[in-house]
């Protein structure tokens, strides 16, 4: 019974724990629709997101590539015709995240804010003022446990 009740005990933790992953969003505030895809070993179905609408999924490690990517394109298949992508990758680490932006192909919402922030108000943002990344690595870290949301054509600037 007590062997019975600890395992019950440590199921409940890893349970919590598990729950306690953060999630990668992406917001569209366009006032056009974009499409996303989560790419990692395999690529899901595509997510039209028209204004106002989002995606998250919490984070995962890939079995075979290790992190994942949002990949966001303006065309409904953009990502199969080579159309340019932004691109929010993550990478999950024990208890941290590890997340980025950047753009292949062109740059999809140049022109717009783009805004790559935690919900952990410590934690770094990716602030790309004009839709174009900035010089540098953009490569920020955080706890897992918090969500990180990408805003498209936000004007928001601060974290939220
Ligand atoms: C935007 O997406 C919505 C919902 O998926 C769809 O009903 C609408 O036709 C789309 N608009 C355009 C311009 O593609
Ligand atoms: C994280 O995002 C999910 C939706 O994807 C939401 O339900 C949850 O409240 C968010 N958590 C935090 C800490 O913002
Ligand atoms: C969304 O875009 C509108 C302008 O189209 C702006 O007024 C608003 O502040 C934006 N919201 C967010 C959350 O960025």
């Amino acid at each position: 019974m007590l062997n019975t009740l600890s395992i019950l005990a440590v199921g409940a933790t890893l349970a919590s724990r598990a729950s306690a992953v953060g999630n990668a969003r992406v917001v569209n505030n366009c006032s056009f629709n974009v499409t996303a895809w989560s790419v990692g070993s395999d690529v899901s179905a595509p997510q039209t997101l028209s204004t106002g609408g989002s995606y998250g999924e919490p984070f995962a490690l890939d079995p075979k590539t290790g992190g994942r990517a949002l990949k966001i394109t303006i065309d409904q298949d953009g990502l199969y015709t080579s159309k340019p992508q932004t691109v929010f990758a993550y990478s999950l680490q024990d208890n941290k995240v590890w997340y980025d932006l950047s753009d292949v192909f062109g740059d999809a919402f140049s022109g717009h804010t783009l805004v790559e922030a935690s919900s952990d108000g410590n934690c770094p943002s990716i602030v790309w003022r004009n839709g174009i990344p900035p010089a540098g690595s953009q490569v920020k870290t955080c706890g897992a446990g918090a969500n990180v949301t990408l805003t498209l054509c936000t004007e928001k600037l601060q974290k939220f």
